[in-house]
């Protein structure tokens, strides 16, 4: 089954407060776009990418995408397909954009932040791994350190999980293109933060594999100079 990459880049920023939008913003010298097209590529297993931007910056997506696949495959480009599209005015309603330009070729699908620019292919590998050993959505995680309370409206706290039971969501989220499709489709819960969620709703099983701490989000400037500064370690 091939595997498709809808990487969703259409946000704002709003919490980066750059003066363009986050996926554009640069980090040692190139675009988190960039980065996360970069990383994606060298995951063997990709073979159709989905760009999700603003609808202003189409033509610099595509810039960035048709650079990133020059620069890691020169000569095997033919057999990689791209699109770029423009998204939504939600992360959902933008990766329902990217999901409506997949075909039958498409029988895996991830779903990935442009903001967890980061995220190495091996996570892309094993997540891939876990669909192709029979599962239908696959997701990365990363235990909980902090302990984690549920409170109600007032601030009141109504209950303490077992931190053990508890895992911090990544993306790339994988699954069986039909099963994500349908989830969309049908879920209407706005509710939902994550592609898993909608997912989990229709009631198929969701494998979890170990996250990466290189697949963390960008959300503050204070996270892009932390990733800026791992960076310089290695
Ligand atoms: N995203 C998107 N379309 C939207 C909103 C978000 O494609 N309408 C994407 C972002 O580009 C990002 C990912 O979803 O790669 C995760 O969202 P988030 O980190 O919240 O990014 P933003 O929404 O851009 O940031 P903020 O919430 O601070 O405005
Ligand atoms: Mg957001």
């Amino acid at each position: 089954m091939s595997v498709a990459v809808v990487v969703v880049a259409a946000g704002s920023g709003a919490r980066l407060g750059a003066d363009r939008p986050k996926a554009f913003v640069e980090m040692a010298g190139r675009t988190l776009l960039g980065w996360s097209l970069e990383q994606i590529l060298a995951s063997a297993a990709v073979t159709h990418i989905v760009v999700v931007a603003p609808a202003s910056h189409i033509v610099h997506a595509r810039d960035v995408l048709d650079a990133a696949v020059m620069q890691q495959q020169p000569l095997t480009g033919e057999q990689l397909r791209t699109h770029v599209v423009p998204g939504g005015a939600d992360r959902r309603a933008s990766v329902a954009a990217g999901l409506s330009v997949l075909d039958e070729r498409d029988g895996i699908v991830l779903v990935h932040d442009a903001a967890r620019a980061l995220a190495p292919p091996a996570l892309f590998d094993r997540v891939v791994d876990g669909l192709r050993s029979g599962f239908g959505a696959v997701i990365p995680a990363l235990p909980v350190v902090d302990t984690i309370k549920r409170v109600d409206a007032a601030e009141i706290v109504v209950e303490t999980p077992d931190r053990e039971q508890l895992r911090a969501v990544q993306t790339p989220q994988g699954f069986v293109r039909e099963v994500l499709t349908h989830a969309h489709d049908e879920v209407l819960d706005e509710a939902v933060t994550d592609d898993a969620g909608l997912v989990e709703r229709s009631g198929t099983p969701i494998h979890v594999v170990p996250g990466d701490a290189w697949a963390m989000k960008i959300t503050t400037q204070d996270d892009l100079g932390y990733l800026a500064w791992r960076l310089q370690q290695l």
